[in-house]
């Protein structure tokens, strides 16, 4: 009989992950383009219309290029890793990390998207850094599209809705592929595939007011990201044959409200909207839910046979996720809301919830991990998990136990789903140094092991301090996880 797998795996993937967009500043040093990440505004909360502020329009885009236009565009200043990616990675080797996920600015290596030749300095920086993590023993995990699309093309192509873009994406990843074949061995197609349907903007570069049917383009653009991500591996298998591509997901588990048998149903049928996007990439086919759903909403997709045949051929390697929260079900939606990742929910009332109303359910997160592991049997590397919250600095020190405990309630859920038998190869928490928040463009929504001293307008000395987490986690990596 099999024995029983009561540890962290010897090589596990210990670590955190980041996005070019949310890090490096730099936004047009040495020639890189503009991204849609470069036209997110930071809107203060009291002046919020939503929770988020992820959608543009395409006037938005126009007044924004007017050089006349006034507004603080944190995502173009990031915590300027560009210039102190040394100082940081020197830092995360302390902490011992094993794996350190980054993406790849697609502007910085094609400025429009659709340029001909790649810009060198791009290329060049990205070898620097790769370097420096080599040099620890850091494995690279790198991320092709972490919502960071040439605005090119957008502009040109309405982003990912034009089937041309794929051809475009695929250059960029060959691209990438050959120059670091020896340095990068995991590779991530698209950072939250899942997203482009609850934000077209972000997900695909898409401004909805040019779409006569919104819904059905971001459809579109989801199936062209599907066929370029399995071309990209079938390059990727090409120019480095020992490397491995993932898929990545937010999985947003959602839980029955009750035991109603409808509420059960919706929960499943929510939970199968959730894990399309995983289907299609783990098993290489769209499931029949899913065709369903287009019937009933009247979407017809432009899908060729050859699409379907390389998406078949080339599924992905591993499967990488990330969890916050769960959400809950219900055929009567009624009742106490709470906020979500770009999504929200019915209030869950045995869970607590950070102070940006994400339900924090660490048992969820050994839920998911068997379900993934009994449906799709692949190995699965959680890529982004942790707490977004406000630090308090005294006298130079950040006591941020409440960080420790959601972190140390996760990996023993990660662990406890080891012990059931799943495949798990690596915990990568997000923003192991503060960064600037995807869904707010926030710096005071922290999530690091690292401090880093700026403010929500760009105020601050950048100066890293090391948290109480740091420490923690630490310790965590040099037991290998029995130490938690
Ligand atoms: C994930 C994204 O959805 O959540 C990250 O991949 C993001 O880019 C993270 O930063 C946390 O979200 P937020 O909005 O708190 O930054």
């Amino acid at each position: 009989m099999k024995q029983m797998n009561l540890n962290f795996p010897n090589n596990f993937l210990w670590g955190g992950a980041t996005a070019a967009n949310q890090i490096e500043g730099a936004y047009n040093l040495d020639g890189k383009g503009m991204s849609t990440a470069d036209f997110i505004e930071f809107i203060p909360k009291s002046q919020r219309t939503k929770d988020n502020e992820m959608e543009i329009t395409s006037d938005k885009i126009k007044q924004i290029k007017n050089s006349n236009y006034q507004g603080r565009f944190p995502k173009r200043d990031g915590i300027d890793f560009y210039h102190t990616y040394k100082e940081d990675i020197a830092l995360f080797a302390e902490m011992g990390f094993k794996a350190f996920r980054m993406s790849i600015h697609w502007s910085r290596i094609f400025p429009n998207g659709y340029d001909t030749e790649p810009n060198e300095a791009g290329l060049a920086f990205y070898d620097k850094v790769f370097d420096t993590l080599l040099s620890y023993n850091i494995e690279p995990v790198v991320t092709l599209s972490h919502y960071e699309t040439p605005i090119g093309l957008t502009e040109k192509y309405n982003g990912w809705v034009d089937r041309a873009v794929i051809d475009h994406f695929v250059k960029y990843a060959e691209t990438v592929f050959t120059r670091y074949k020896d340095k990068v061995k995991y590779w991530i197609s698209f950072n939250e595939i899942n997203i482009i349907n609850l934000s077209p903007y972000t997900g695909g570069g898409i401004l909805s007011d040019r779409e006569d049917n919104p819904l059905s383009a971001s459809y579109q653009a989801l199936h062209h990201q599907f066929v370029a991500s399995s071309l990209a591996t079938k390059k990727l298998k090409e120019i480095i044959p020992n490397a491995q591509m993932g898929c990545m997901l937010a999985r947003m588990k959602h839980y029955p409200n009750t035991c109603n048998p409808d509420d059960v149903l919706k929960a499943q049928q929510d939970n199968q909207a959730n894990l399309l996007y995983t289907d299609v990439q783990a098993n290489g086919e769209y499931p029949n839910y899913f065709n369903k759903f287009l019937a009933e909403n009247n979407i017809s997709l432009k899908i060729t046979d050859a699409d379907l045949a390389i998406i078949k051929q080339y599924p992905v390697d591993y499967i990488s996720f990330s969890y916050y929260m769960s959400l809950l079900s219900s055929t009567e939606p009624e009742g106490k809301t709470t906020n979500g990742n770009l999504m929200n929910s019915l209030k869950n009332p045995y869970l607590e919830a950070s102070d940006w109303g994400w339900q924090i359910d660490p048992v969820g997160l050994r839920i998911v991990l068997n379900e993934f592991w009994d449906r799709y049997h692949k190995p699965l590397f959680i890529v982004e998990n942790g707490l977004g919250a406000v630090d308090e600095v005294k006298d130079n020190q950040i006591h941020d136990q409440y960080r420790i405990d959601y972190l140390q309630q996760h990996i023993t859920e990660a662990k406890k789903a080891i012990q059931d038998g799943v495949n798990l190869i690596g915990y990568l928490a997000w923003g192991p140094i503060d960064l600037v928040s995807m869904s707010t463009s926030e710096m005071s929504k922290r999530y690091g092991f690292i401090y880093v001293d700026q403010d929500d307008y760009g105020n601050g000395s950048k100066q890293r301090i090391k948290k109480d987490s740091f420490d923690w986690y630490k310790n965590v990596i040099a037991t290998n996880g029995n130490n938690l």
